[in-house]
């Protein structure tokens, strides 16, 4: 297993600092959030980790775990960023309002950039989700391909009823996982979503006992792994593509994927 730190400059911090543990044994990536006494808040430290770790992903990795140590998964943003003084050395919202409009839109993208690259098809993301996943929380669980959760998850997605709007690239999943009215009643009644709810509305793909969780996330990754790489990397795009296309544009993207399939597999035969 291979601990590595935050390289770079301006967002050079150590995995520490950001929350979060990292580690990569073989074909699997494990990220923990790692501020427990805090119930694993993020801050923009936290995202731009995560976007490291995406951006420096080893390309023998197939599945990347997520994982939250202590009784929550994540209690959601860092709630002195609400303050006037912030998150030391990363600002506030008062002082994030006070940028141009540029600058402004480019803090939010970048945070996002922590979130969007769970979904590429080279991988599976699976959340292993226990206790609270609040705003920032609920929205990473999102982001993540797959959704096992312990029978005490209490997912709620509190940014409305902070004035805010869910900005971590979680409303499109939610959406696409509950439906329309199913997301509006979630997001703006900031209701807990419990396991067995979670389970019935597509939320989750597996409850299981708080103890049984880690395990459960090993068997489910030891499973994916059982296909072949390249044909599960097309298959997820293909899935992924799925909703944004007719059935004749569907079956013509399977057709491209095919071929290109049966060509790596026996062309040279
Ligand atoms: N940011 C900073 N610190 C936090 C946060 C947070 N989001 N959540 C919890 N903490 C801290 C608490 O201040 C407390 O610190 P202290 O021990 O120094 O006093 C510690 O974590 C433990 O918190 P408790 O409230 O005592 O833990 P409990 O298990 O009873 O409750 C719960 C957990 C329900 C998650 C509660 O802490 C909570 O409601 N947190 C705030 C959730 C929130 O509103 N998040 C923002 C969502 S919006 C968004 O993410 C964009």
């Amino acid at each position: 297993m291979a601990e590595a730190t935050l390289g770079g400059s301006a967002d050079s911090v150590s995995f520490e600092e950001a929350g979060l543990r990292y580690e990569v044994d073989g074909e699997i990536a494990t990220i923990t959030l790692d501020r427990p006494d805090k119930r694993n808040a993020q801050t923009f430290a936290t995202w731009s980790a995560l976007a490291r770790i995406g951006d420096d992903l080893p390309e023998q990795v197939r599945i990347v775990v997520i994982q939250g140590e202590g009784p929550s998964f994540s209690a959601g943003i860092d709630l002195r960023m609400f303050t006037p003084e912030g998150v030391p050395g990363q600002g506030s919202f008062s002082s994030t309002a006070q940028l141009d409009e540029k600058s402004f839109e480019q803090v939010i993208e970048q945070a996002q950039q922590g979130f969007l690259w769970l979904r590429r098809p080279e991988i599976v993301s699976i959340a292993a989700v226990q206790g609270h996943a609040i705003g920032a929380g609920f929205q990473l669980a999102l982001a993540c391909d797959l959704r096992i959760v312990a029978d005490d998850v209490k997912f709620c997605m509190k940014e409305p009823a902070l004035g805010l709007v869910p900005d971590l690239t979680g409303t499109k999943p939610l959406v696409d996982l509950v439906g329309t009215a199913k997301a509006i009643d979630i997001c703006l009644t900031a209701r807990v979503v419990g396991a067995e709810e979670a389970f019935r509305i597509g939320l989750a793909e597996h409850v299981v006992n708080r103890g049984g969780l880690a395990q459960a996330v090993q068997e489910k990754a030891a499973e994916l792994l059982t296909t072949n790489r390249d044909a599960a990397t097309a298959t997820k795009r293909l899935l992924q593509g799925a909703r944004g296309r007719t059935l004749e544009e569907q079956a013509a993207a399977e057709r491209v994927e095919q071929k290109a399939r049966i060509k790596a597999l026996f062309a040279g035969s």
